[in-house]
C-alpha cells in the first residue's frame, strides 16, 4: 500500500536523523504552540534563539499574557510579521480568560483561538494531544506535490484541500505528532527548495518528480501578489544623547512598533535633504544636517520591497525645549538610547542604527 510505504520509511528515517529540538521532548501545548508560532516562515536556526527568550521570559501562558503588548513587540523584534507577535499576545490572554489557563485539545476548539489556524491548530493537536490531524506547510506541499506528482497551484485553495486530504490519509493513528514532525523534518533536511539531494534520498524509486526530471517545476506556485515598491526618506533627529522616535499605527506593515518620523515618495528615495517635508519642518531648530545620497537601505518584505535613506539632524541643546514642543504637538517620543533599546523597532531601523548596509 502506497500509504504504508511512504508513511513507514519516513518515520523510519526520522527515528534515524531527527535533530534533537527543545519542542521535541514536551507535551505541553503552551510549548509546542510558542515553537510553532514562531516558526512559522521562520528557519529553525533563527528561530530557536526568540524561543527560548520567549520561554525565559514568559515561562507560562499566563506569565505572556500578563505581559505588556510593549514587551512582546520588543522580544519579537526581528522576527518580521508582527502581526503574528499581536496575535500570540492575543491568543495567550484569550487562552487564560476563556479557556482556564490551558489550551483546548481538540482541533476545532484550537481553530479558535487568535492566530492559530490550520497548520498549528494540527501541530498541537498531533504534538500535544496525540490526535491524527496532518500538518500541512510549505513542506508537505512540496514533499507531496513531488513524491506524488500534483501539479495543483499551492496557492488554490482547492489544492490545500487536496494536499491536506491526502497528508490526512498518510497519516498513522497511532504516531500522528512523529509522523508530522518527520514530514517537516525530511522537508527541512532532505526535500529542499533548491538543490535536493536527490541521489541519496531514500524515496528516489517511487518519487514521481524524481522519476520525471520535475523535482525543480514542483510544487506548483503561480505569483499572484503584485511585489509594491516603496520609497521612505527618514528623519533621523537628535539632540544631545537623544533621539525622536514615533510609534507606528494600524493599517500598515510594523503596527506597534517604533520608528522615526518618516516621509514617503511614490517614486524614488530624495536626492536633496531640501525636498524632504522635515527639512522645512525643522529649519527653525537650525539643525546640523547629515545625509549621504548614495547610502540607500533596501528591505526585503513578503509583498514589499522598501527603499529608504535617512537623514540625520542634530539639534544644539539650546534648542532643546522647542524640539520638545515640536515633539509633543505630533505625539512623537523625544528618548534616550537605553528608552530605544527596549522598544520593538522594524529590522530597517536596527539595520540603521547598527551601521549594517
Ligand atoms: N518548522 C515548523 N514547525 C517545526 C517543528 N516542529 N520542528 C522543526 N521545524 C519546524
Amino acid at each position: 500500500m502506497i500509504k504504508d510505504h511512504f508513511t513507514y520509511k519516513l518515520l523510519d528515517w526520522y527515528s534515524i536523523y531527527k535533530r534533537d529540538l527543545p519542542w521535541r521532548n514536551t507535551k505541553q501545548p503552551y510549548i509546542i504552540w510558542l515553537s510553532e508560532v514562531i516558526l512559522q516562515q521562520t528557519r529553525v536556526a533563527q528561530g530557536l534563539p526568540y524561543f527560548q527568550k520567549f520561554l525565559n521570559n514568559f515561562p507560562t501562558v499566563q506569565d505572556l499574557a500578563d505581559a505588556s503588548p510593549d514587551e512582546v513587540l520588543r522580544l519579537w523584534q526581528g522576527l518580521g510579521y508582527y502581526s503574528r507577535a499581536r496575535n500570540l499576545h492575543q491568543c495567550a490572554k484569550d487562552v487564560v480568560n476563556k479557556y482556564q489557563g490551558k489550551f483546548p485539545g481538540s482541533y476545532e476548539e484550537l481553530l479558535k483561538l487568535k492566530g492559530v489556524g490550520n497548520y498549528t491548530a494540527a501541530a498541537i493537536a498531533s504534538f500535544a494531544f496525540d490526535q491524527p490531524v496532518a500538518v500541512v506547510d510549505g513542506n508537505v506541499f512540496r514533499i507531496l506535490s513531488r513524491y506524488f506528482g500534483i501539479t495543483a497551484d499551492i496557492g488554490s485553495p482547492s489544492a490545500k484541500k487536496e494536499f491536506e486530504e491526502l497528508a490526512n490519509s498518510l497519516i498513522p493513528f497511532n504516531q500522528p505528532g512523529e509522523f508530522n514532525q518527520a514530514i517537516m523534518e525530511f522537508g527541512s533536511l532532505k526535500c529542499k527548495p533548491k538543490n535536493p539531494d536527490c541521489e541519496n534520498c531514500i524515496f528516489k524509486k517511487n518519487c514521481y518528480a524524481y522519476n520525471n526530471n520535475a523535482v525543480g517545476l514542483l510544487p506548483v506556485k503561480e505569483n499572484r501578489v503584485k511585489i509594491k515598491v516603496r520609497y521612505f526618506t527618514y528623519a533621523h533627529i537628535q539632540c544631545e544623547n537623544e533621539v525622536v522616535i514615533k510609534k507606528r499605527g494600524t493599517g500598515d506593515i510594523w503596527e506597534g512598533l517604533y520608528d522615526f518620523p518618516l516621509e514617503e515618495n511614490n517614486i524614488q528615495v530624495i536626492r536633496d535633504p531640501a525636498d524632504f517635508i522635515y527639512f522645512k519642518e525643522l529649519e527653525f531648530l537650525n539643525p546640523k544636517i547629515n545625509f549621504n545620497p548614495e547610502l540607500t537601505f533596501k528591505h526585503i518584505l513578503t509583498h514589499q520591497r522598501i527603499f529608504a535613506n535617512f537623514v540625520s539632524f542634530d539639534i544644539k541643546k539650546d534648542h532643546k525645549e522647542e524640539l520638545q514642543n515640536w515633539v509633543r504637538q505630533r505625539r512623537y517620543f523625544l528618548v534616550d538610547r537605553q528608552k530605544l533599546e527596549s522598544l520593538g523597532k522594524p529590522r530597517l531601523i536596527l539595520k540603521f542604527l547598527n551601521g549594517e548596509k
